[in-house]
């Protein structure tokens, strides 16, 4: 049988869910594949499978959904140990490091999925990369308003040896820039080779003014589930 890709999104975000425990405060993730996990979890709760569950989601658009399924939220400043949070990518490479935030939402994940003991990633099989910045999809850098052309020059600067070349995220057909739930910028840096040692990527990124936070998601993920057509494959780290 052949399975579209939301099939497989649902199945990998049902997967997830089996790791949920009552009593659990739970990350609440973004995207196309979160949401599946979030409505299963709504379900959950009003089956009475699931209880006193805390979510704290990582975006003003899952907040939303979660809020509408009745599931109760919080947030980091009340419950800085998050015990497991659920999420996409948008790449995930053999070491399980990650790109995220094609949505927009890369700092609050950051946050609380770095205050997470467990940190579950879900994405169907054409996520997965044998190493990420490769795929001549974006790379998304959250900065602030302020000159965000300076920032952005430097941005594709710091990576010229790899023909890097950073635009503005703009909302669909317009110019208007996109803006974050923090009211900053997003940047998104192509690049025509390989970026080498992502640490030292990543550690260049963030002592540049002007910058907030970046999708690379390294050592964060504590297990990927990825669903294809064959089926389901649990990695752990
Ligand atoms: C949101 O900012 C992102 O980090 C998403 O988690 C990521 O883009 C995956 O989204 P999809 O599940 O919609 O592909």
């Amino acid at each position: 049988v052949f399975l579209t890709q939301e099939e497989l999104k649902q199945i990998a975000a049902y997967k997830a869910v089996e790791f949920v425990e009552s009593g659990m405060v739970l990350g609440l993730g973004t995207g196309s594949t979160a949401k599946y996990a979030i409505e299963r979890i709504g379900e959950l709760l009003h089956q009475g499978k699931l209880k006193n569950i805390v979510g704290i989601p990582t975006s003003k658009q899952t907040h939303e959904q979660a809020l509408s399924l009745g599931i109760p939220l919080s947030d980091l400043d009340s419950h800085s140990i998050v015990d497991l949070a659920i999420d996409g990518a948008d790449e995930v490479d053999p070491y399980l490091n990650l790109v995220k935030g094609r949505g927009g939402s890369l700092l609050r994940e950051k946050m609380i999925e770095g205050a997470s003991r467990k940190f579950v990633v879900i994405v169907d099989e054409s996520k997965m990369v044998p190493y990420i910045g490769g795929s001549h999809l974006a790379m998304p850098v959250e900065i602030v308003p302020f000159c965000w052309k300076f920032t952005a020059e430097r941005l594709q600067r710091l990576f010229e040896d790899s023909g890097c070349v950073a635009k503005l995220r703009t909302y669909k057909d317009s110019d208007e820039p996109f803006v974050t739930d923090n009211a900053n910028y997003i940047v998104e840096l192509y690049f025509e080779k390989d970026i080498g040692d992502l640490n030292a990527a990543s550690d260049s990124i963030l002592r540049l003014p002007g910058v907030v936070e970046h999708g690379m998601f390294l050592n964060m993920a504590s297990t990927v589930i990825v669903a294809g057509e064959l089926g389901i494959t649990v990695k752990n780290k």
